[in-house]
């Protein structure tokens, strides 16, 4: 575990307040877009959730249909796909850079479906038998909603796999140790190149504490995260910290 400060405390996220939060003061998650992969494939910790995500998915039943909500560039819908080709599969994702990103990569798989939608506004009438959200509630409005709105879109018995940002992303302990990770696999030019094309990333890291520091991003501990799940009415079968302890994964059944 780094030495950032886990232990700081910023004010509750605007779960009830959703008309006057300041959006304005979040990431811009289409200028995340253009870095995005090139940072996460050279991030170990980003690696070890995929691989997490997939060792998973070799644990279940073939769902009939899957929704990845806050789908970003693809990689998630990438490992579904691959693991479960005649399932369908939702690539839900109101960021339509994002959503570019990952239509170009999943090209070649006719049956995902995109909604270039938030959340809160996906409205569909079909249950899905699994929901992944990974990195994605904690930057939406009103997380005891948006629970809610996760768990009305699953069938009974269906699963949820969360991760979660949750403590306040310190720029500068990821920056040292994506360095160091880059560095040591391609020398130092070469990690000074993919820095600077990759430079995007540590600029909406940047946004992303700073939202998370006035309240408009969700922080939470392993405890609230869990309550807060576990009242929205799913079971937690899994719970770890991810991540380099600054996420938490929850593995979760939809209670009936
Ligand atoms: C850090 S990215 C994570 C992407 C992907 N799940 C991954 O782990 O690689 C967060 C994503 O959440 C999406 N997002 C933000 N607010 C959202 C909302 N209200 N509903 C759905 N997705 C949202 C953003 O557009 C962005 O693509």
């Amino acid at each position: 575990m780094s030495s950032y400060a886990h232990a700081e405390r910023f004010p509750p996220a605007e779960n009830d307040r959703l008309e006057t939060v300041d959006r304005s003061a979040c990431a811009d998650w289409s200028a995340y877009a253009k870095a995005y992969d090139l940072m996460s494939d050279n991030n170990p910790a980003y690696q070890a959730l995929l691989d997490d995500f997939e060792a998973f998915l070799s644990t279940i039943e073939a769902p009939k249909r899957i929704y990845d909500i806050g789908g970003g560039t693809g990689n998630y819908t990438q490992i579904a796909a691959r693991a479960f080709p005649d399932s369908e599969i939702h690539f839900v994702e109101p960021d339509v850079g994002m959503r570019e990103a990952a239509q170009s990569k999943l090209a070649g798989y006719d049956a995902i479906k995109y909604d270039t939608v938030t959340l809160e506004s996906f409205d569909v009438k079909d249950t899905a038998d699994l929901i992944i959200c990974v990195h994605a509630l904690y930057a939406m409005p009103g997380q005891k909603q948006r629970l809610a709105d996760l768990r009305r879109l699953l069938r009974p018995g269906g699963m949820l796999y969360l991760v979660d940002l949750g403590r306040p992303l310190d720029v500068e302990d990821w920056r040292k140790y994506m360095f160091i990770n880059i560095k040591n696999k391609y020398g130092l030019t070469r990690a000074l190149q993919i820095f600077w094309h990759g430079r995007e990333v540590a600029k909406q890291n940047k946004a992303i504490f700073s939202a998370q520091k006035k309240g408009v991003y969700w922080t939470h501990t392993e405890e609230e995260i869990t309550s807060a799940v576990t009242e929205a009415g799913f079971e937690v079968l899994r719970q770890q910290s991810v991540y380099r302890g600054y996420s938490d994964l929850l593995v979760c059944r939809a209670k009936p």
